[in-house]
């Protein structure tokens, strides 16, 4: 069952959608938060900052998951999903680093499968993924479970579409091909999933992924299997959904 939250415009997303995400926390004893990269999410950190700051948030007893990081990839390459984080949220609230996880972009290849193992017992051994936020590419992927990607698959080393490497990166020159991410079912296996989209270039992809077959053209759609997903759009992205 997927709830729908329609709203006006992107602010009104992140409000909304950091207000879910500091629910959560607050209820929650020792929360476990998946936690997205890209544009859409920023405006949802900001307000998370902005909380913080206020003294309304403690992050303290807060763990973190990121869905993934391109590979390879040094961490202090201001591509990485690792400065990412950094700039947008860990360095504006009071997370312990220690409880912060990302995939690590620079590990030999010969130990990626070792560390994606390692990576989904870490999330079991916090107890599961409380709320995963995600965001949507403009071709239905999730994480970087880019179309084609098996239902079962739990995190592991994906190849970049070229789709997705033309959108992420101004040159394709030096840039990553791959990343580790969670697979859809390390997402499934989430409690509850919050998904945020905006404009109209997400349009055809939220259609796909809400009123599609679940098929793994569109791994979004497999979505529709979760018991506990609210998908957050602003008119562009839910262009095509008759609400009625
Ligand atoms: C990236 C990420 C996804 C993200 C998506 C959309 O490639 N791996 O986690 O949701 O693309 O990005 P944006 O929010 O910038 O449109």
């Amino acid at each position: 069952m997927v709830e729908l939250k329609l709203k006006s415009n992107y602010q009104e997303i992140s409000n909304s959608s950091a207000r879910l995400i500091a629910k959560k926390m607050i209820r929650t004893t020792n929360p476990v938060i998946g936690l997205p990269t890209g544009k859409t999410p920023e405006g949802a950190y900001d307000r998370m900052g902005q909380y913080y700051r206020e003294g309304l948030l403690d992050f303290s007893e807060v763990t973190t998951f990121n869905l993934d990081e391109y590979y390879p990839i040094k961490k202090e390459d201001p591509k990485s999903f690792y400065q990412y984080m950094n700039e947008k949220l860990y360095s504006q609230v009071n997370l312990k680093r220690d409880r912060t996880h990302i995939p690590d972009g620079s590990i030999p290849h010969s130990k990626v499968n070792l560390h994606c193992k390692r990576y989904e017992k870490k999330i079991d051994k916090a107890g599961g993924v409380d709320l995963m936020v995600l965001g949507i590419g403009e071709n239905g992927h999730i994480g970087f479970n880019e179309p084609g990607t098996e239902l079962h698959t739990t995190t592991h080393l994906a190849k970049l579409s070229k789709e997705t490497m033309e959108k992420n990166f101004s040159s394709l020159e030096n840039t990553p091909s791959h990343a580790i991410t969670m697979g859809l079912q390390t997402i499934m296996q989430s409690k509850e999933i919050l998904l945020l989209a905006t404009g109209e270039r997400k349009a055809g992809a939220v259609e796909k992924a809400l009123l599609g077959p679940v098929t793994k053209d569109c791994p979004a759609s497999v979505l529709q299997l979760h018991p506990n997903v609210t998908f957050i759009l602003d008119n562009g992205a839910a262009k095509n959904i008759d609400f009625a």
